[in-house]
């Protein structure tokens, strides 16, 4: 049911997260609870995943995000839109797109976050994603976004598309490296999950629950230790676990700031892999997300 006047939903930069949104979006409008789906995608690009969605009834848009008038064309008729543009298009095409949005009239922009609480942050990535939301404020255009933690289905994963993810989690050969002492707790939602409850929240809430607020769900809650432990009784095999000491993670990230690696575990210990409270899952009662144990 939706309440809010959020009768179309733009989803831009379908990649990892981008795909489960869309798979739920299109759920909703099927069930009737979004009248549209709008799915921007580059002009000229290799994103083959888009042509599915047109097949599902949304309208897929190839965009120039350095053509704003032609992106804010592209977001007609939409009342929210969902940046999960990668980490390449973070600052200047997501803001080309959130000016884009503000000129189409959409009422509700989701920056491109799901992860780790990054308020206050400066530095970095995290701190790029941090300050965004003045830039949007400064629009005049409302945003919501959603902290989410370490995607489960995701962050275990030794590597995607023949790219090592280099989270230090190499289960297959037995070794685990964690930050500090692996007892700070982070957050863990699944992707299917996160997208579930953000199509949930953008079509039922009152607006007044998304104008300008953090959103912040999870579906577990563990430190590493606990996720080693996890590990070893489900698979019943010990695992070797490795720390790295905090001064030593902010020595790589003295050297390059962006050491993946050393930037998150850096972050985790610092506590910021928690999204912090209060916690959110409570205002959609029914969300049930699969714990990490399931991941792993
Ligand atoms: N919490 C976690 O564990 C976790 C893990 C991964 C990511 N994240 C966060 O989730 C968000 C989305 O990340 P993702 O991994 O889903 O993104 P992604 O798959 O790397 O990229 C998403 C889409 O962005 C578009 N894109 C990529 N580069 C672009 C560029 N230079 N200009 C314009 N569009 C571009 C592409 O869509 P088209 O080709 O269709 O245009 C791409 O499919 C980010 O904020 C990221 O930090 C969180």
């Amino acid at each position: 049911m939706s309440g809010n006047g959020i009768k179309t939903i733009a989803l831009a930069g379908v990649g990892s997260i981008g795909a489960f949104i869309a798979e739920e979006l299109l759920t909703a409008k099927a069930a009737g609870a979004l009248d549209g789906v709008i799915i921007l995608t580059r002009a000229g690009g290799s994103n083959d995943a888009v042509g599915q969605y047109a097949a599902k009834g949304a309208r897929v848009e190839h965009v120039d995000y350095a053509d704003e008038s032609a992106l804010a064309n592209a977001l007609r008729g939409a009342a929210a839109v969902v940046s999960t543009l990668g980490a390449a298009a973070i600052v200047n095409e997501q803001l080309a797109l959130a000016r884009a949005a503000k000129t189409a009239g959409v009422q509700l922009f989701v920056p491109s976050d799901f992860g780790n609480n990054n308020e206050g942050q400066t530095r970095g990535l995290l701190g790029v994603k941090a300050t965004l939301y003045a830039k949007i404020e400064e629009l005049e255009l409302a945003w919501a976004t959603f902290y989410t933690g370490l995607f489960a289905d995701f962050g275990f994963v030794p590597c995607v598309g023949g790219r090592p993810l280099l989270l230090g989690f190499d289960f297959e050969n037995g070794v685990v490296t964690v930050g500090g002492d692996g007892s700070v707790p982070v957050s863990f939602t699944s992707r299917r999950d996160i997208a579930r409850f953000v199509v949930h929240a953008l079509t039922t809430f009152p607006l007044e629950q998304l104008r300008n607020k953090f959103l912040r769900i999870e579906a577990s809650r563990k430190n590493f230790n606990e996720i080693v432990s996890i590990y070893e009784q489900k698979h019943g095999k010990k695992l070797e676990v490795r720390y790295t000491p905090a001064e030593e993670l902010r020595a790589r990230l003295e050297k390059n700031p962006l050491d993946f690696f050393a930037l998150l575990h850096h972050e985790w210990i610092e506590g910021r892999g928690a999204v912090g409270s209060p916690v959110d899952n409570g205002k959609w009662p029914e969300w049930k997300p699969t714990p990490v144990d399931e991941f792993l």
